[in-house]
């Protein structure tokens, strides 16, 4: 079973059972309830650690870890990611006021987005946040306004769209041309954007950022995304004087969701990155930049399972057997808007072979409330635990409310210890703003 051999988080115990961070899968679901998140901190400290390391090792002029906090957002998490001295990109107001809830240090944090309000760049600037990555000429125009209003200069990125066309699903691409993010490279907006951002007094810019996409296996678009931005900092000091010394170059580490997935070690793309960077700052007679990389997915996707009970299972002879769940695109609306693969194993029975092929269907009241088709399966029934795995990132960050289910509780898991770091839900948080 390749998520036993490839997990350093999950087994099988001697009842059976899938055990997750040294807990009983089973006895995490009985404890505390179905549907349930279920992270292990050590998978994500052990992830942010690596990154960490490697940015280390790689970069003579220092970097920063900036795990993208919409993967997954809760305090604890933003305390894991605090303790690890990685800083955070935020991407709202709500992510912001999280993490400064529970003191996270302002000025290892990046801010993004493409249309953040007045309000919230306002809040950036009171709390001090570190950069503020301007997307577009109205927001730069309208953060320096807000800048001199306050009597403060602003340490800015510019988005920069480097028109590279990752392989990955058409939602998540973000770097090619036609995107609603950041300053077009190809026809010259980027670099208008540059020189008005440097004749601007209330901002100051710092460094270029860019984002290729999401759940990418192959090293050679984050290389050239790298080596593109390199060129347009040779670039820019040509053209305007100005060296620029900060690079920020985005998520987007693939993870293994399913058995064909095959994600290299994370050293590996740094390796590989921080190899032509340095290789073309040489060529270009520029400064190797302080390097920011913002990992989501990669560094809580394998941290979490989601557990929920079996409820009906239904034979359609000739067509398929479904299987009902007491969760479904309300906690993971993965598969319903991008098809997106994931494992699913009946935790109480994970030392059985998986030899029945099941649709795993939600609660919800829509066909497409599905969590995969056509997978294997340990037989099942009423009341058994499912067990989908690799759902630590885009799950809980993207869960709702529709058909008013409260949303499940996250438990975090530890050498065997768990506890609750986030409440689940009740009908009085369903109804609590309702007039
Ligand atoms: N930095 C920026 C500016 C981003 O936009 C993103 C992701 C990341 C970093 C982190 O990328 P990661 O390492 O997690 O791939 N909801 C989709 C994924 C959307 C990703 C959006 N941006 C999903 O469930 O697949």
């Amino acid at each position: 079973m390749f998520y036993l051999e490839s997990s350093e988080s999950l087994g099988i115990n001697e009842q059976g059972h899938l055990t997750v961070g040294g807990c009983d899968a089973v006895g995490l679901a009985h404890r505390y309830g179905t549907p349930l998140y279920v992270m292990d901190e050590t998978v994500i400290r052990k992830a942010l650690a690596e990154y960490k390391k490697s940015i280390d090792e790689n970069y003579e002029n220092g970097g920063m870890v900036a795990y993208a906090s919409k993967a997954c957002s809760f305090k604890e998490i933003y305390r894991i990611v605090m303790q690890e001295n990685c800083g955070i990109d935020v991407v709202s107001g709500g992510e912001l006021y999280t993490a400064m809830q529970v003191g996270f240090p302002a000025e290892r944090i990046y801010f993004h987005g493409n249309n953040k309000t007045e309000a919230e760049l306002r809040m950036a600037l009171n709390y001090g946040v570190g950069r503020i990555v301007v997307d577009n000429l109205p927001e730069l125009y309208r953060l320096s306004d807000i800048s001199i209003s306050i009597g403060k200069k602003t340490n800015i990125y510019l988005r920069i769209t480097p028109g590279i066309d990752a392989h990955t699903h058409d939602f998540v691409k973000t770097g090619q041309i036609d995107s609603k993010f950041g300053f077009t490279l190809e026809n010259g907006d980027a670099l208008k954007a540059v020189k008005t951002a440097i004749k601007l007094d209330g901002v100051e810019l710092k460094g270029l950022h860019c984002h290729i996409g999401s759940q990418i296996f192959e090293e050679d678009p984050f290389v050239f995304a790298a080596e593109t931005m390199l060129d347009f900092m040779a670039q820019i000091r040509d053209v305007t004087g100005t060296v620029l010394t900060e690079l920020n170059l985005g998520g987007g580490f693939g993870i293994r969701y399913a058995e064909n997935d095959c994600p290299k070690a994370y050293s590996e793309y740094m390796r590989a990155v921080s190899g032509a960077v340095k290789a073309r700052a040489a060529k270009l007679n520029l400064p190797v930049p302080f390097i920011v990389i913002e990992p989501g997915r990669s560094v809580v996707a394998p941290a979490g399972i989601t557990l929920y009970t079996v409820g009906a299972v239904k034979d359609i002879p000739g067509i398929r057997s479904y299987v009902s769940i007491d969760g479904g695109m309300t906690d993971n609306p993965r598969y319903a808007l991008y098809k997106s693969s994931y494992t699913a194993l009946i935790a109480n029975k994970a030392d059985q072979p998986p030899d029945c092929k099941f649709t795993i269907a939600g609660r919800c009241c829509e066909s497409g409330d599905l969590i995969q088709e056509n997978t294997m399966l340990q037989s099942c029934q009423h009341g058994d635990i499912m067990a989908v795995l690799a759902t630590g990132a885009y799950n809980y960050s993207m869960s709702s409310n529709y058909n008013r289910l409260p949303r499940p509780a996250v438990v975090m898991v530890k050498d065997g210890e768990s506890r609750i770091v986030v409440k689940a839900e009740d009908y009085e948080d369903i109804v609590r703003n309702d007039i």
